[in-house]
C-alpha cells in the first residue's frame, strides 16, 4: 500500500520505518531540510534501538522515502497520516499550529479523495477542526466533490521499545464513522493484527481522549507510588516490598508503580497539561489531574532535598557524580529529564557535576553548554571516571549498565560514601555491607 506521512519526529519516523518493514511504500514529509538530508542519508536524528537499520535498508529499498515537497506527498499515497508535534504551549495546552498546517497542506494539493488520519496526540475536537479546514479550502478551491475520510488513530509506543511496542501493539485504536478510513487502516494494520483482534474501533472523539486517558491513567499510577513512597520513608517502611504486595494483584498489576524521581518525557507531562486545559475549557474541574501535576513537580526536587538533609547547607563546592542523564533508559530523550532537574538544583546551591549516561551525553552537551563552559558540569568518559573526586553518586537513570556496578570501587572513589538512588535500583542492605549509606525514595535503609 502507498502511505504519506507527515512528521519526522519519534511517532512519524518509527510508523514509517515498521509500515516499511511490512511491504509499504512510505513517503515522509518534514519541513525540516536538515533532518530531512540527515535521514536521507541514513542518519536518525534520535537513539532508537532498532530503528537506524530498519531506515536505512528501507531507504536502500526505496520503501521508505524522505522529502520536504509536501504535493510530491499528497500525490503519492491515498492513506496520508498525519504525525506532527502537539508542544504544550504557555498556558499548557496542545499547540495545534503543526498539525493544523498539514491538514491544510493536504488539502490545497490534492487533487483526488484522500483518508486523512490523525497520528498525533491532539485534544478532543482536532480531527473535526481539521476535516472543517480542509473542506474549506477544498471549496475555495472549487473542488467540493473530493472526499476526505477522516479518522483518529494515536499511537501508544514507548520511546526506548518503539519498534517492538509497534511490531506487536497492545491495541490499535481506530476512531471513525467513516467505512472508507477504517476499511483502509484495517487493511494496513492487518499484519500486526494476526493472532488475536488488537483493533478495537470507536467514534473520533473518544479516539482522542483514550490517547489521554491512558497516559494520564499511567502518570496517576506512578505519581501514587510516589506519594506513597514518601509516606513509607516517614514511617521506616519499604515501597519496593509495598509495590511487589500491590503489584501481585491482577487488578492493580506490576507496571508503572516503581518509585522513582517523577515521571519527565515528552509525553506524561504535556498530556497531563493538555487535558487540564481542556477540562478548563470546559468549565470542568479536573482535581485528580491537577494533582498528579503537581505532585510530579514536587516530586523532582526529593532527592535534592535528601541531599541537602544529609549534607546540610554545605553543597557549595561539591561535586556529585551522576549516573544517567536520560529521562528513562534506551533513549537519548532529556525533555523534562528529572536529572536536568537536580543538576539545575545542584548548580544553584553551588555544587559542580561529573555526570555519565550511555547515549545521553550528546544531548546533554546541547542543554547545558553553558554550565559545561563554566565547569559546572563534567561529561566522564565512564561511570567509574564519573566517580573520581566526587563526594557522592546520585542515580538519575536506571540503565543496565548501572544495576551491578563494582561496590568496593565506589566505596573507595567517593569522598563520603554514599549513593542517591533516585531509581531504587539497588538494595539497600547489600549496599551497606559495602560500608556504603544508601538513600532511596521510600526506601527502608
Ligand atoms: C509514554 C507511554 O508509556 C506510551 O504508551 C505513549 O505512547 C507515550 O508516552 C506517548 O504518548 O507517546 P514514554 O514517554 O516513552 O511513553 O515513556 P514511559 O516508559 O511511559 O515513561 C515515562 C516516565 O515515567 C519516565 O520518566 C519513567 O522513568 C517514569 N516511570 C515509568 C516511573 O517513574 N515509574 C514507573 O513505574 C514507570
Amino acid at each position: 500500500m502507498r502511505v504519506t506521512i507527515f512528521g519526522t519526529g519519534y511517532v512519524g519516523l518509527v510508523h514509517a520505518a515498521v509500515l516499511a518493514e511490512t511491504g509499504n511504500e512510505v513517503v515522509c514529509v518534514d519541513t525540516n531540510e536538515h533532518k530531512i538530508n540527515r535521514l536521507t542519508n541514513g542518519d536518525i536524528p534520535i537513539y532508537e534501538p532498532g530503528l537506524q537499520p530498519l531506515v536505512q535498508a528501507h531507504s536502500l529499498s526505496r520503501k521508505l522515502i524522505f522529502t520536504t515537497d509536501a504535493a510530491y506527498g499528497v500525490e503519492h499515497a491515498e492513506l496520508i497520516f498525519i504525525a506532527v508535534g502537539t508542544p504544550s504551549g504557555e498556558d499548557g495546552s496542545a499547540d495545534l499550529s503543526h498539525v493544523m498546517a498539514v491538514g491544510r497542506s493536504i488539502a490545497t494539493h490534492m487533487t483526488s479523495d484522500k483518508i486523512v488520519v490523525v497520528k498525533s496526540t491532539v485534544p478532543v475536537g482536532t480531527c473535526d477542526g481539521v476535516y472543517a479546514t480542509m473542506r474549506e479550502i477544498l471549496v475555495q478551491r472549487g473542488l467540493d466533490e473530493l472526499d476526505v475520510h477522516m479518522a483518529s488513530n494515536p499511537e501508544f509506543l514507548k520511546e526506548g521499545s518503539a519498534i517492538l511496542d509497534s511490531m506487536k501493539p497492545d491495541r490499535i485504536i481506530i476512531g471513525t464513522d467513516n467505512r472508507e478510513a477504517e476499511n483502509k487502516l484495517r487493511e494496513l494494520y492487518a499484519p500486526f493484527n494476526r493472532n488475536h483482534e488488537k483493533i478495537i474501533t470507536m467514534d473520533m472523539r473518544s479516539s482522542e481522549l483514550t490517547k489521554y486517558a491512558a497516559n494520564c491513567l499511567l502518570a496517576t499510577k506512578i505519581t501514587f507510588m510516589n506519594e506513597v513512597a514518601g509516606i513509607a520513608d516517614r514511617l521506616g517502611a519499604d515501597i519496593e516490598s509495598v509495590r511487589r504486595g500491590i503489584g501481585s494483584d491482577p487488578r492493580i498489576g506490576y507496571h508503572f508503580i516503581y518509585a522513582g524521581m517523577g515521571y519527565g518525557g515528552s509525553c506524561f507531562p504535556k498530556d497531563i497539561r493538555a487535558l487540564i486545559h481542556t477540562s478548563i475549557e470546559h468549565s470542568y474541574h479536573a482535581g485528580i489531574l491537577e494533582a498528579v501535576e503537581s505532585r510530579n513537580s514536587a516530586q523532582k526536587r526529593v532527592l535534592f532535598e535528601k541531599i541537602k538533609k544529609h549534607f546540610g547547607d554545605r553543597l557549595h563546592g561539591r561535586i556529585f557524580a551522576v549516573w544517567g542523564l536520560a529521562f528513562k533508559p534506551n533513549t537519548d530523550d532529556m525533555r523534562e529529564a528529572p536529572a536536568s532537574e537536580i543538576m539545575t538544583m545542584l548548580w544553584q546551591a553551588g555544587a559542580k557535576i561529573q555526570a555519565f549516561d550511555p547515549v545521553a551525553m550528546p544531548e546533554c552537551k546541547r542543554l547545558h553548554a553553558e554550565h559545561l563552559a563554566s565547569r559546572d558540569l563534567l561529561l566522564s568518559d565512564s561511570k567509574e571516571d564519573a566517580l573520581d573526586g566526587s563526594d557522592a553518586l546520585i542515580i538519575c537513570t536506571e540503565w543496565k549498565a548501572f544495576l551491578s556496578p563494582d561496590f568496593d570501587l565506589i566505596k573507595g572513589t567517593l569522598k563520603e560514601k554514599i549513593i542517591f538512588d533516585g531509581r531504587n535500583i539497588y538494595d539497600p542492605v547489600v549496599v551497606k555491607r559495602y560500608g556504603i549509606e544508601y538513600v532511596g525514595i521510600g526506601r527502608r535503609s
